[in-house]
């Protein structure tokens, strides 16, 4: 470094040139840090310049100390400048990087093939269900699935402690006064809701398939869940007989069984029908020889069926020396069990992927 009095406008000059030069070449932030370090540091050219003006007399002093200021002022501007630029260029490569492109998500270029959704069996089974009593001429309703005591027994001609409710034990949401609200057993008591409208707005007769999902406090095994679906079937029209209900159950059987499954009608008992009869096909994965499916029997119990009791229209307020009719649910995962021949029920509720797949 010169001495004070060699100090001239082309030394600073020539410090300003170089450092330049050093800040155009610093191509990364830690690069500019580094060179703005060295061109105005304490240890820079410019700093040990400025220790020596001390030296000088004032009129050189003066003059040194505004070349000095100048040259100071355009290298911090080189540096801001650089510093900017090479941030920007650092912060477009970073974001270069992190870019996710999304094109690599669409189906074609996966690694493996996108596989679609589909629906449950019981789903796809309902639907077929619906289809079929459409086709023979029935609509399709639904109701709520937390119903009160009056509507899943009461108007179905179980009042309080009587046995049947033993059948249909079920997880109560609110047990008391003013009535107990409860998740329903079956779909029975969506016929209630049906006739009460019917009644009330003069909508009979009615022929009306209530699929839905029911809740019981049944112990899962080969036949039964704890959360099951059924199908409620409702006619009530004038002269409807048992013959009737014979003769809809048997189309229903051809229609979504084939004709190489029978079935068959046995006395049975439920509050709310009269006669009552219970629905059974044969079993489809022994064909009925009797397996641990169907408890050895060759049978297996699809629903249960009967003619409207007279105290159940007179619950809702339809006239039973005017109006007749007939009522069944079946199971919904028991009518896909026996399409189907599965085995165990709860198959349908595992969601292995491997075993819903195949439908
Ligand atoms: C009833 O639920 C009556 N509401 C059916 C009825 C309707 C009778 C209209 C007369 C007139 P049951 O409890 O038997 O009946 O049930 C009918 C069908 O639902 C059974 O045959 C079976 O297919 C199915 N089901 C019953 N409980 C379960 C369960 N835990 N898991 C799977 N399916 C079940």
């Amino acid at each position: 470094m010169a001495e004070p009095t060699d100090i001239s406008g082309a030394d600073i000059g020539a410090i300003v040139e170089g450092a330049r030069k050093a800040v155009a070449a610093a191509d990364t932030s830690e690069a500019v840090r580094q060179v703005t370090a060295a061109v105005t540091g304490k240890k820079s050219d410019l700093a040990q310049i400025s220790r020596r003006l001390g030296g000088l007399d004032a009129d050189e002093r003066k003059e040194l100390g505004r070349q000095l200021h100048e040259a100071r002022t355009t290298i911090d501007q080189l540096v801001e400048a650089r510093r900017s630029e090479v941030a920007e260029a650092e912060m477009a490569a970073e974001m270069a990087e992190s870019r996710i492109d999304l094109s690599e998500f669409i189906p074609g270029s996966m690694p493996f093939p996108a596989s679609r959704g589909r629906l449950n069996l019981v789903s796809q089974t309902q639907a077929s269900l619906e289809d079929v009593f459409v086709g023979m001429g029935f609509e399709v309703e639904e109701g709520p699935e937390i119903e009160t005591d009056w509507y899943n027994f009461g108007a179905l001609n179980i009042p309080p402690a009587h046995p049947a409710r033993g059948m249909w034990d079920t997880f109560y949401l609110d047990l008391g006064a003013p009535e107990s609200t409860l998740l329903r057993t079956h779909t029975s008591p969506v016929q209630i809701h049906l006739m009460e409208r019917a009644a009330a707005d003069d909508l009979l007769p009615i022929h009306a398939v209530m699929p839905g999902r029911c809740y019981r406090r049944d112990t899962p095994d080969a036949r039964h869940l704890p959360v099951f679906h059924q199908i409620e079937g409702l006619v009530v029209d004038k002269g409807i007989s048992f013959a009737d209900l014979a003769g809809t159950i048997e189309v229903f059987t051809t229609a979504y069984f084939g004709p190489d499954i029978h079935s068959r009608l046995r006395p049975a008992y439920f509050p709310f029908t009269e006669p009552s009869a219970e629905y059974e096909v044969t079993c489809t994965i022994c064909l009925g020889s009797g397996c641990q499916t169907c408890s050895q029997t060759g049978w297996i119990e699809l629903g249960g069926c009967g003619m409207v009791d007279p105290a159940v229209f007179d619950a809702v307020g339809i006239d039973p020396d005017v109006w007749s009719g007939f009522a069944f649910g079946f199971g919904i995962d028991r009518c896909a069990q026996m399409r189907h021949q599965i085995a165990d029920m709860r198959v349908l509720t595992d969601n292995d992927i491997r075993f819903l797949r195949q439908f």
